[in-house]
């Protein structure tokens, strides 16, 4: 109700004012004690961590966990924070943000805009929120792509103790060749690598934090194929099935269409859920996976439940139908 009140003002605005405006208005609410939206328990157990509610929060839209807990108070089952990276980074210049209102979708070039990994753990460390937390990985943009690895390896050891997974994003298509990532000897020296560091932290700690790839949608069936087997092999936890995606099918025409960056909201839907059958069957069940892309109703949480995903995650789709979409999909969802 609200929500629907203020779109058409946020609306009026730039794009990442109107991020900004959102996200800080929402935290003077959730100071007030205003914003509570009260969501039905659903449990789920995935990667041994037991969600209350299946429907989560995708990453980018608290890069640096600066709002836990304002986020937490709608109800999602899990929230993801990041992507975040070793150093602060400015990101692409502006503009950076595009809304395509008629086709419900997004393209955005931000280019992982954080404060660094240290800043964002300072944020965990501040907030009162004590349910689960993803915290995404990744690259700063001037870090040659064959020293990616040394990057995730950082991030990886600084947020280890602070989150409940953490999300190797290597399907962002805004910092140069980090896609390449998701490919040949590159992919396996990364995961081969991460996995292995991450065990050492789970003695060390006494703790066992679950590690979760995030993919493109633009991928072969041949890449799918690749990337399962490696996940098998490196007994990868679970996989975030998908990023925003470079085609530009169903937006053509459309103003900010030719925008170079991801296109993300209702146009992704049906490559990314295809792309999650994909690896459904390829994977047969044994790594958990986490369905994202294009999520603008409880049916198509629902449909991403039915290709596969034991957890589901939203972003474009709360920019456009407003807090109330995190009930509808935990409403929509099959209990599992
Ligand atoms: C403005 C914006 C920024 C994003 N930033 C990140 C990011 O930093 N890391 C990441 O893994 N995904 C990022 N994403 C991708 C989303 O997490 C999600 O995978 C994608 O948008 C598809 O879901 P949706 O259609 O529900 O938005 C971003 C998406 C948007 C729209």
């Amino acid at each position: 109700m609200l929500y629907s009140l203020a779109r058409p003002l946020l609306f009026s605005l730039a794009p990442e004012r109107a991020h900004e405006l959102t996200l800080s208005l929402l935290k003077s609410a959730h100071r007030m004690g205003m914003m509570r939206q009260s969501i039905a328990s659903k449990p789920v157990t995935c990667m041994g961590i037991q969600f209350p509610n299946p429907v989560g929060l995708a990453a980018g839209l608290d890069k640096n966990g600066a709002y836990i807990d304002a986020l937490a108070g709608l109800g999602f089952g899990f929230i993801e924070i990041g992507t975040i990276t070793p150093r602060p980074q400015v990101g692409n210049p502006h503009p950076r943000l595009f809304r395509l209102v008629e086709a419900k979708a997004i393209i955005n070039r931000m280019g992982f805009n954080n404060d660094g990994v240290d800043q964002l753990v300072e944020n965990v460390k501040a907030s009162k929120f004590k349910g689960i937390l993803g915290i995404n990985i990744g690259k700063n943009a001037d870090t040659p792509v064959e020293n990616a690895v040394d990057d995730y390896l950082i991030c990886l050891e600084k947020v280890y103790n602070y989150a409940s997974y953490v999300t190797v994003n290597i399907s962002s298509p805004n910092t140069k060749n980090l896609r390449s990532l998701q490919s040949g000897d590159a992919l396996t020296e990364l995961l081969e690598t991460l996995r292995k560091r991450q065990l050492e932290l789970a003695e060390e700690h006494q703790h066992y934090v679950p590690l979760v790839l995030k993919v493109a949608p633009d991928l072969t069936a041949e890449d799918i194929e690749f990337i399962a087997k490696q996940l098998l092999q490196f007994k990868i936890d679970g996989l975030i099935v998908t990023n925003t995606t470079l085609s530009r099918e169903g937006v053509e025409n459309l103003k900010y269409a030719d925008e170079a960056g991801g296109l993300s909201g209702a146009p992704v839907f049906e490559k990314s859920t295809a792309c999650l059958a994909a690896f459904s069957k390829a994977l047969d069940g044994q790594i958990p996976l986490i369905g994202v892309g294009g999520i603008l109703s409880g049916e198509q949480a629902l449909a991403k439940q039915n290709a596969g995903a034991n957890l589901v995650q939203i972003y474009s789709g709360l920019i456009y139908t407003g807090p109330t979409l995190i009930k509808d999909c935990v409403d929509a969802l099959k209990p599992l």
